[in-house]
């Protein structure tokens, strides 16, 4: 089996004096392309901004990457985030620098001393996301589905071991959104753990990967989807 690398038992989450979530037991390993679902309001944000340390764990044990989330300091955040790689779906580009720029932005950021290496990682992200030979374009000279996979790029420049997506899909049409996931789910496969969260039921039952909804402030792990599920689901998230 694959490591484990985020690890709940008997979370609950809050937001304000809101128990969101109560009783999340998880083990998500590398690998592995989980769906989050769930009506609006259900908690999936809120657990997503568990792994990352923006929202603290109310109680329970909780790990991610090693991390002991019930007891990280905030001096340590940063470096879990720097082995997250987090995706919106707001692109959150900077509009005023070329592709390339806003990726090198974050290398240097991120401690890439060497303006080769920079360049290297950057043309070897572009690459994996479809999108060589287009760091010389504004994010504005690009279409939607674009500029999703430089941020998806983006998020892949310090190679992280979670790629946490937070509706990646949302701005996006149909056979766009397709095309994200598609991409998403081969960054799975060559070993990350890739959570995304969707309202999209016909991505669900088109690609497959473990299913975990919230509802009534639990999170279950849904089978895969048959028609009468199917249904259900249409009702639950329209
Ligand atoms: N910053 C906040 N302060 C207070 N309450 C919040 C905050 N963010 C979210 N909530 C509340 O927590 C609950 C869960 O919200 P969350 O954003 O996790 O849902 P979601 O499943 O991501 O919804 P959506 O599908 O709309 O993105 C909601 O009742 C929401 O109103
Ligand atoms: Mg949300």
């Amino acid at each position: 089996m694959d490591e484990i690398l985020i690890s709940y038992t008997d979370v609950e989450i809050h937001q304000q004096e809101l128990c969101v979530l109560e009783q999340v037991n998880l083990e998500l390993r590398a690998g592995e392309f989980i769906y989050l679902t769930g009506k609006v309001g259900s908690g999936k944000t809120s657990l997503l901004k568990t792994f990352y340390g923006e929202l603290e764990v109310a109680s329970g044990q909780a790990h991610v990457l090693g991390y002991d989330m019930k007891r990280i300091r905030r001096k340590q955040i940063p470096l879990l985030r720097r082995k997250l790689g987090i995706v919106f779906q707001d692109f959150q580009l900077l509009t005023d620098r070329s592709v390339s720029d806003n990726l090198d932005f974050v290398l240097r950021a991120t401690g890439w001393k060497r303006a080769n290496d920079r360049k290297d990682r950057i043309d070897e992200v572009l690459k994996l996301v479809g999108m060589s030979n287009k760091g010389y374009k504004y994010p504005n000279e690009l279409s939607g589905g674009e500029q999703q996979r430089i941020v998806i790029a983006r998020a892949m420049l310090n190679s992280p071991r979670i790629i946490l997506a937070d509706e990646p899909t949302g701005n996006l049409d149909m056979d766009t959104g397709r095309a994200i996931t598609d991409l998403l789910h081969r960054i799975s496969h060559d070993g990350s753990l890739v959570v995304m969260t969707t309202h999209n039921r016909l991505l669900l039952s088109e690609f497959p990967g473990r299913i975990l909804q919230c509802e009534n402030h639990r999170l279950e792990e849904v089978a895969e989807l048959d028609e009468e599920r199917n249904n259900k689901f249409n009702n639950l998230i329209q």
